[in-house]
Formats: structure tokens, C-alpha cells, sequence
């Protein structure tokens, strides 16, 4: 949550940190600020303000030769999101200006022990990092009074420092939260995420937890150095920014979430493309040989991801006959239950920084087993610290609501189930092919769905019902219409309904019902009827081989497996239409940010 970019180089710094948390404003969009050095008074300004970051952009002047600054877009955490509470925070001299992406656990403790006389601007634990900086620095050269403030912090912090007393150098810790370090040759770049450096950056460093950075200008150009917490300086790995615009613009669309909706079949077939050798899915040998003769598979993810890992349950019991369990991680983390030893866990985690997630994954590997990441995000904390990782190939996913990577998971999953059976009953080449092309085929008919909404779900509440498969899917919708529309919405088991839950059905009451598999048909139209009895306003949504006359959207067939990849797409259609005839910010919901880096 949150995202920061710092710049130190020869292009105008406030145009790259600016245009750079615009594209990281999905990290979190409560508030944004910006400080940078004017060269012609010398000074370093600070801007900053609740709202979006084109207030920043347009309410302020930036016609200053500049070319070193930080900024930031928050996600509140500590204090309400306002003018007081935004990034950069000084400290109580001026001396050292921060931004900061991350929670400090010890901050009150730190504040008792170092700085009892800091009278505090802010609600923000930020701000005790940066009057830290500044009680050490009284006593120890500026690189020491910072490796001394992070070595006694708790938490996580990707943090960008200024000393306001020397332009030409940029400071930057990291612990926890992700931080790249974008070179080339005119500048160096530190963010929080890659998009941020793409037209900036030709390379970038991933910085691994508890590193101090250094970036300066020598004679010989713009350098970075990178130590860790003993002081020793390492090399860090060089990647490539293969991001082009197009992969990070709206591309036409009038929102990320209809384009991400719309790559959708894309997706499946790049997906097929990384993951096909000679006719054949290929999954590293590494990754077979450590699922070999496992008794039991455990998952572990949040939100959308976690509903792709029900998905996963039904693919591996089902083609590998492995029995797999899934768990919330925000529970798992804290309230285990018991587990198997002979097992495997796989997170699931489209951006590969969620918190919740990644506490589990320091516990179960405390534990002694072995982990496999799905993410969209290879250079992710749990990309790198899980023992091994699958890529989901999606693109970059930037709509606060998770589309595109959620059937990506499901068809990693699936390959993944394919490549660790014995003798797999379904051909998963030809089925991911059919399932492309029956995406494809209820994307086209978006326009109908949009007529569909405009006269339906007119009740804020609302109901998803299915069974089998078909509540999975009923799960990952409800999710989807409350984020972006704000409508009151549950998935539920269709049978279970009648214990309790229909007390809630009136006139009006819309209800969902998703039908794609024969063998519960008959009982998901039978609860239909009940609902219907009571006022309910229903939509069916089934398939060629379930569909009835009466039914709204109809899907072609697919392998039922697969089933789930292809029936959410109606629901976040409907979603996405809702939220826009309701005038919702449907890219970036409220109080929602895209990566949960808090837990
Ligand atoms: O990055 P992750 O997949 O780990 O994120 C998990 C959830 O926060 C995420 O899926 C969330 O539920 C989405 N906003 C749903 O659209």
C-alpha cells in the first residue's frame, strides 16, 4: 500500500516523480505529496495534500529547474488521510524529509526510549523515522545516523530519505515493502513498483530487505550503492524493464477494469504460450519433484486470489486426487490448524506483497516446508522468498479489482494440477483453447449485460446463489459488485440459503444464479423458485448444456474445471456496468488499495 518514487538524475525530477505516482496511485490514492530541490533558490518545497495526485499536478507550480526529489501516495494507516497526515514528513528541524511505504510495530516504544521531547506534527509513524534520522545524525555522520534509525525499526518500511543539507545525495531503506532501483544512465529511479520507472529506467536492481541505498552524482555519473545490515555492499540481481506504455495505459478503454476484463482470453492464450514446450506443459522439474508423492496440499491467499484457490482445490482433487485445503491467510497466520507433515503450501498472490500472505509464508517455512508462489509479479517478496514460483503472465493488473489474474491463477492452477497427475483424464491444451474463445465470445456481448444491469439490481442488496463449482464463482462476484459498486452483496451456497439467509429476500431483492453444471441444476432452480416466491428479482446465468428459456446469459461450454474462468466474467461485467451507472470511481474503490502491504 502506498507508493513512493524518488529521482535523482538529469530529467526534470518533479515530471518523473509526478507522472510515476500517477501510475502508482493504485497502491493507494487517500492522499499525495512531493518535495524536491529548486536549484535556482536552493531550497527544497514541499507540496503535499489529501486527494488525488492530479490535484498535486495542477494545483501547484513545478516550473523550477529541479532534478532530485521524493514523493508519495498514501494509503492511511496511522491518522486520517489530510494535509497534516500526508508524505513527505520533516523532522523536527527540517533537516531530513522522508516518504514512507510500510507500518512501523515499534514506534511508540521508539518514541519513549529516543524522543520524549518531540513535540509531533502528525499522527504518522513516519515521522519518528525521520526525527530518528535526526537524533542520530547529532552524534554520527548522516549513513550511520540512518543505518543506526533502521536497525532499530520494527516492521516494514520502503523509505526515501533527504537530507536537506546535501542535494546530491538520495538515501533509501528497505524492509518488507517492495523498492526497485531504476538506472540509467541520465538518472537513477527508486519506487515502489516497476511501472513507475518505465520510460525512465532502462534497468533495475531489486532491493532486498534490510539494505541501506545510497544514490549519488560522482564525476563518473549517477551511482547507487546498497549494503546490508552489517554495512557490507552487495551487487544486487539486474533486470530488464520490458513494461512498454501500452501494457500500462487504458489503451482506448475508458477504465483498467473493462481493458483487464477485455485481455481476459489474451491471457489464458500467453498463459499457454509460456507454459507449452514442444506440444507439451512444462512445469520446472524442481517444482514436479517437490509435489512428488505429497499426502496433503495446503493454500493460502486472500480476497480474489483466494477464491481462485477454491477453484485450485477442485483441480487438484479432481485431476491429481491430492486432498488440498485452502485457508484465509489472515487467519492462517495466527490460528493454525492442524497440518499434515507431509505436505506442500501454494500462495497464491497476484501482486506477491500481501502481508497477511507473507507472514504465513515466514511461518510455514519456519515450519520446515516447502512453498510455491502463483503470482503476476516475478520480482515479488513472495515470488522470491517461497521456494519456488509460477509466473501467472497476465500483464500488469491495475484496476483496484482483480480480474484478469484471477482467471490466470485458475488456468496456472490447472497446469499445475495437469503436469503433477499421473495420467490426466482431460486435455488441458484443447480445454484452455475452448475456454479463450468462450471468453471471447461473452465479452462481445457486453453491451447486452450493460442493458441487462440498467434494468436489474435495482434493491442495494443482492444475492449470488450457485453450488458445487458454481459457489466459487458466486463468491469471487459478490466480492467484485461490492468493491466497485458499494452494493451490499453475499455469495451463497444455494441450498444453504433457506437456513436463515432468505429471511433477507423481499420484493425487488435481486439474486444471481449461476448454473454451468447438470448435476445441480435441478437443486439451484428449485432454490430459484423458492427466492422468486418471495419477491425476488432473479438473473440466470447458465450454459448451453443447463440452459433453460428463461435463463439471461448463456455461456458456451467448457470443460466444468475450467468452469469458474469463464462464469465470473458475466459477474464482473455486471460489476463493472453497476459501478459505472452508479458514477463509482471504479478503478480506484474506496478505501481499497491494490497491494495490501499492511496486515
Ligand atoms: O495481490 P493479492 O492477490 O495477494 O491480493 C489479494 C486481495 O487483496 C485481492 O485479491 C483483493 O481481494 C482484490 N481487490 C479483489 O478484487
Amino acid at each position: 500500500m502506498c507508493g513512493i518514487v524518488g529521482y535523482l538524475g538529469d530529467l526534470r525530477a518533479t515530471d518523473v516523480i509526478l507522472s510515476g505516482l500517477k501510475k502508482l496511485e493504485y497502491r493507494g490514492y487517500d492522499s499525495c505529496g512531493i518535495c524536491f530541490h529548486d536549484q535556482t533558490s536552493g531550497n527544497f518545497l514541499t507540496y503535499k495534500d489529501k486527494g488525488r495526485v492530479n490535484h498535486l499536478i495542477s494545483d501547484f507550480d513545478y516550473g523550477f529547474t529541479n532534478h532530485f526529489g521524493i514523493g508519495h501516495t498514501r494509503w492511511a494507516t496511522h491518522g486520517a488521510p489530510n494535509h497534516i497526515n500526508s508524505h513527505p514528513h520533516a523532522s523536527a528541524s527540517g533537516r531530513f524529509v522522508i516518504v514512507h511505504n510500510g507500518v512501523i510495530e515499534n514506534y511508540k516504544e521508539l518514541i519513549a526510549r529516543y524522543l520524549p521531547a518531540i513535540s509531533f506534527v502528525s499522527e504518522t509513524d513516519t515521522e519518528v523515522i525521520a526525527n530518528l534520522i535526526e537524533y542520530f545524525a547529532v552524534s554520527y555522520p548522516v549513513d550511520l545516523a540512518i543505518r543506526k534509525t533502521l536497525a532499530i525499526l520494527e516492521g516494514s518500511y520502503a523509505l526515501l530519505i533527504i537530507d536537506t543539507r546535501n542535494p546530491k545525495v538520495l538515501y533509501a531503506g528497505k524492509n518488507k515493502s517492495p523498492l526497485l532501483c531504476g538506472y540509467r544512465n541520465d538518472g537513477i529511479c527508486l519506487a515502489s513498483d516497476l511501472m513507475a520507472l518505465v520510460g525512465v529506467s532502462s534497468d533495475y536492481y531489486v532491493i532486498e530487505d534490510k539494505t541501506f541505498v545510497k544514490v549519488e552524482v560522482a564525476d563518473s555519473g549517477y551511482q547507487f550503492s546498497m549494503y546490508d545490515p552489517i554495512g557490507i555492499e552487495y551487487t544486487p540481481m539486474r533486470h530488464e524493464v520490458n513494461l512498454n506504455d501500452d501494457e500500462i495505459n487504458k489503451a482506448g478503454f475508458p477504465h483498467y477494469m473493462l481493458k483487464e476484463i477485455c485481455e481476459q482470453p489474451s491471457v489464458i492464450r500467453k498463459i499457454m504460450t509460456n507454459y507449452i514446450v514442444d506440444g507439451k506443459f512444462f512445469v520446472d522439474q524442481d517444482i514436479l519433484d517437490m509435489f512428488a508423492n505429497r499426502k496433503r496440499l495446503y493454500i493460502l491467499a486472500a480476497g480474489t486470489s483466494m477464491h481462485a484457490g477454491f477453484v485450485g482445490k477442485a483441480l487438484f482433487e479432481n485431476i491429481t486426487k491430492i486432498p488440498t485445503e485452502v485457508f484465509i491467510a489472515s487467519e492462517f497466520a495466527y490460528n493454525k490448524p492442524l497440518l499434515e507433515e507431509d505436505a506442500v503450501f501454494i500462495l497464491i498472490s497476484q501482486s506477491g506483497e500481501t502481508a497477511d500472505l507473507r507472514a504465513c509464508l515466514v511461518d510455514v517455512k519456519k515450519m520446515g516446508y516447502d512453498t510455491l508462489t502463483i503470482t503476476n509479479v516475478k520480482t515479488s517478496t513472495l515470488a522470491r522468498e517461497a521456494t519456488k514460483f509460477l509466473e501467472i503472465f497476465a500483464g500488469p493488473e491495475i484496476a483496484v479489482a482483480s480480474t484478469k489474474a484471477y482467471v490466470g491463477q485458475i488456468a496456472i492452477l490447472s497446469i499445475l494440477a495437469y503436469v503433477l497427475a499421473d495420467k490426466p483424464k482431460i486435455d488441458l491444451i484443447k480445454e484452455l483453447s475452448k475456454l479463450a474463445v468462450a471468453m471471447e465470445a461473452i465479452i462481445d456481448k457486453r453491451e447486452y449485460i450493460h442493458d441487462l444491469v440498467k434494468n436489474h439490481l435495482v434493491k442495494r442488496n443482492c444475492f449470488y446463489i450457485g453450488r458445487g463449482i458454481d459457489y466459487y464463482t458466486c463468491l469471487e462476484a459478490a466480492l467484485k459488485l461490492k468493491e466497485i459498486s458499494y452494493i451490499q452483496t453475499e455469495g451463497f451456497a444455494a441450498g444453504e440459503l433457506k437456513h436463515g439467509t432468505i429471511a433477507l429476500i423481499e420484493q425487488d431483492v435481486p439474486v444471481i444464479a449461476i448454473i454451468t453444471q447438470n448435476h445441480i441444476d435441478k437443486n439451484t432452480r428449485s432454490n430459484i423458485q423458492e427466492v422468486r416466491a418471495r419477491g425476488a428479482d432473479v438473473l440466470i446465468i447458465s450454459t448451453n448444456h443447463t440452459m433453460k428459456a428463461e435463463d439471461d446469459i448463456v455461456l458456451m461450454d467448457v470443460h466444468y474445471l475450467l468452469s469458474p474462468a469463464l462464469a465470473v466474467i458475466p459477474t464482473q461485467l455486471i460489476a463493472y456496468y453497476k459501478a459505472l451507472d452508479l458514477g463509482r470511481d471504479i478503478d480506484k474503490p474506496r478505501n481499497l488499495a491494490k497491494s495490501v502491504t499492511v496486515e
